[in-house]
């Protein structure tokens, strides 16, 4: 029996020092966990107490405690007092640590009590995620669970984040996912404690948000005549009543979805994109664009002519009416206009527009482009809202108080220059690419190539950019481009776990990277995901074995490992030599499977493993396998230009149908 009203100092309970194996499984890791002795045990008497600031945050907590346990947990209200309460959870912004910051919050599990203590209310909210990942991983079941053990480890957390934007964008104009599935990635954000939600609702393929004073937009430009991209028309449900492919959110979805998120405190930011990528506006209203149309919305990628007119003041009231309605339906500070990858010669080739740069002093393209950002930022600005746009709108010089979204550069130069910045690099962040070099066992996709081990190594503070123009650095963002995805599952796929990383990129400190540990914890993750039932991309990869430069030679030498035991039946073994570091990468020949000593498998074709990678991937296919055989795996090779490169080998098996 819990004795009531009694509460157990932490300060008695000795702080025990345990391996790193014992701790809870955080992502994104706290800045300071203390791991004590003992746990807290849910039962069905446990109570939730909120002040009347956490309230929100407590119902969402006992929404979720009472879907796995089943317990009807009672809230109640502690208004006036903060101290913890026996068998209770509280979470209270009173008695607070006030320079834990805005989203910062403690966490103190005593064997007898649960209190979330944050300044405001993102960090209860915070706390309460991080509570709900020191349960077990069944906490995040849809069903009621029978026979758990509700208990979580004490500990004693504190805890804020490193960045102020930790982001994620999804494309919901080359498939349009509704506001349903759009919640459902919310909910994950959440639980990684991002805090930014960019909408890409508009783009050449789609136009996805209703406005009312142009109705033609979503009625036009929200549907197109298949699905394009070469994906299998029935591997998505986005199809309109007359069988054309799109979809749109109505205002009063807009509001429900914004709601929703800032409940979990997500701010969403739109994007409409502009003066570029816009052939589905320009579906509905022709009169907008440069050559007067008539604009086909595509069904198929690249960069489009569709670009708005800017020598047409028209266009300028059309943008502006657009806006207003934007302005009014989200409650962002910030408003993203796009800007990127315009094709300038729709402008050079448009006679108004040469006229209005000639009447406006404008010396190219690029400078029209500037003066057309600067003018949508007067007016978001008049309007107290900021601009982000992407890295192109420095082109030409940037407005004063726009905010640059780097994707391919830029970013450093504008932080030190005093602008704000959000770091989200391709080579980091377009969770778009692919996350394996061996594409024949990966979804059909982007061809670029961006493994989860990459994205926890991505550091949102540009090289050589110093205090204190770091701190323009706001944080860093997952883009997720639709192209490719036109299905909920597959878009969940690309997504997990690779925003498990981000989200510790974005919250973590920069010295508490560390990839095995985060491996552990993610296996945990991983369970969690299974729970809730979001699908994720699992590494099946087999570890082999790996190289070192003294195995290598400028001329073709075989590298051989022992891969008894791991090979487990018949079928493909798809072997990938990776590449790690060294200033030389290796040219491979071939390679081979051998069975007590007899060549079994072998693919003969020419790769490269190194900082680029070509063809890495071998194919062995094993036909028939002996229990009790000795298997081994050569590879010939040979050191490009020198012999200092370091790797490792490891395999998928794609056993025999
Ligand atoms: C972008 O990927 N075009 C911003």
């Amino acid at each position: 029996m819990k004795k009531l009203f009694t509460i157990l100092p932490i300060l008695f309970l000795a702080a025990t020092v345990f391996s790193a194996a014992n701790q809870p499984a955080l992502i994104p890791l706290p800045q300071k966990i203390e791991r004590l002795d003992g746990a807290f045990v849910l039962t069905p008497q446990t109570r939730i107490y909120a002040d009347w600031a956490s309230r929100q945050t407590a119902k969402l907590l006992a929404l979720r405690l009472r879907q796995a346990t089943g317990y009807q947990l009672k809230i109640s209200r502690k208004i006036f007092s903060s101290a913890p309460v026996a068998n209770g959870i509280l979470l209270t912004t009173k008695n607070t640590n006030t320079s834990l910051g805005a989203e910062g919050y403690e966490l103190t599990v005593t064997t007898n009590s649960v209190v979330i203590r944050a300044p405001a209310q993102a960090g209860v909210f915070y706390g309460s995620q991080t509570l709900l990942q020191l349960l077990p991983p069944e906490i995040f079941s849809t069903n009621v669970v029978a026979n758990a053990n509700w208990q979580m480890p004490c500990v004693q957390i504190e805890d804020w984040p490193r960045f102020k934007w930790r982001g994620m964008m999804l494309d919901v104009s080359r498939h349009f996912y509704n506001k349903l599935e759009v919640e459902r990635l919310l909910d994950q954000m959440a639980r990684f404690k991002l805090n930014r939600f960019h909408w890409h609702l508009v783009d050449d393929h789609g136009w996805r948000i209703e406005i009312k004073k142009y109705p033609k937009l979503t009625e036009v430009g929200a549907w197109r005549s298949g699905v394009g991209f070469n994906i299998d028309p029935k591997s998505t449900t986005a199809y309109g009543p007359d069988g054309r492919y799109g979809g749109f959110y109505t205002q009063a979805d807009i509001r429900e979805v914004v709601a929703y998120a800032a409940a979990r405190h997500i701010t969403i930011v739109p994007e409409i994109e502009m003066p570029g990528h816009s052939l589905a506006a320009l579906a509905a209203y022709p009169q907008y664009g440069c050559t007067g149309g008539p604009y086909t919305i595509p069904v198929s990628g690249g960069v489009f002519n569709g670009i708005y007119n800017p020598a047409n003041e028209e266009t300028f009231r059309f943008l502006e009416n657009i806006l207003t309605e934007v302005f009014q339906l989200f409650p962002s500070r910030y408003i993203h206009i796009g800007g990127d990858e315009v094709r300038k010669e729709t402008w050079k080739n448009s006679p108004e527009c040469q006229a209005l740069m000639k009447r406006e002093a404008l010396k190219n393209e690029e400078e029209l482009q500037s003066w057309f950002i600067r003018r949508i930022e007067k007016f978001v600005n008049a309007h107290d809202h900021a601009l982000i746009g992407w890295s192109e709108i420095l082109q030409g010089g940037l407005a004063k108080s726009a905010v640059v979204m780097d994707w391919i550069g830029g970013g450093k130069e504008a932080a030190a220059a005093g602008h704000n910045v959000i770091m989200t690099p391709t080579d980091f962040c377009y969770f778009d690419y692919c996350q394996s070099l061996d594409r024949s066992l990966e979804p059909h996709g982007f061809a670029a190539y961006l493994p989860l081990r990459k994205v926890y190594s991505f550091e949102p503070v540009p090289v050589g950019l110093t205090p204190p123009n770091d701190s323009y650095v706001l944080g860093g963002q997952a883009n997720v481009w639709t192209e490719y995805i036109a299905a909920t599952t597959h878009l969940e796929y690309m997504i997990f776990p690779r925003l498990d990383a981000l989200a510790e990129v974005v919250w973590s400190p920069k010295d508490s990277r560390n990839w095995e540990d985060f491996q552990r914890r993610l296996k945990v993750d991983e369970q969690r995901l299974d729970e809730l039932g979001v699908n994720h991309r699992h590494d099946n990869t087999v570890k082999l074995g790996e190289w070192t430069p003294s195995q290598l030679s400028t001329t073709n030498v075989t590298m051989e490992w022992d891969v008894t035991g791991k090979v487990k039946g018949p079928g493909q073994y798809h072997v990938t030599l990776n590449y790690d570091h060294g200033d030389n990468g290796l040219t491979i020949v071939s390679l081979a499977l051998l069975e007590n000593g007899h060549e079994m498998a072998r693919d003969t074709h020419a790769g490269f493993t190194g900082v680029e990678q070509r063809k890495p991937v071998y194919v062995l296919d094993l036909p028939a396998f002996k229990q009790d055989a000795h298997y081994s795996l050569q590879a010939n090779v040979r050191g490009e230009g020198g012999t200092d490169s370091y790797g490792s080998v490891g395999w998928v098996f794609v056993p025999s149908k």
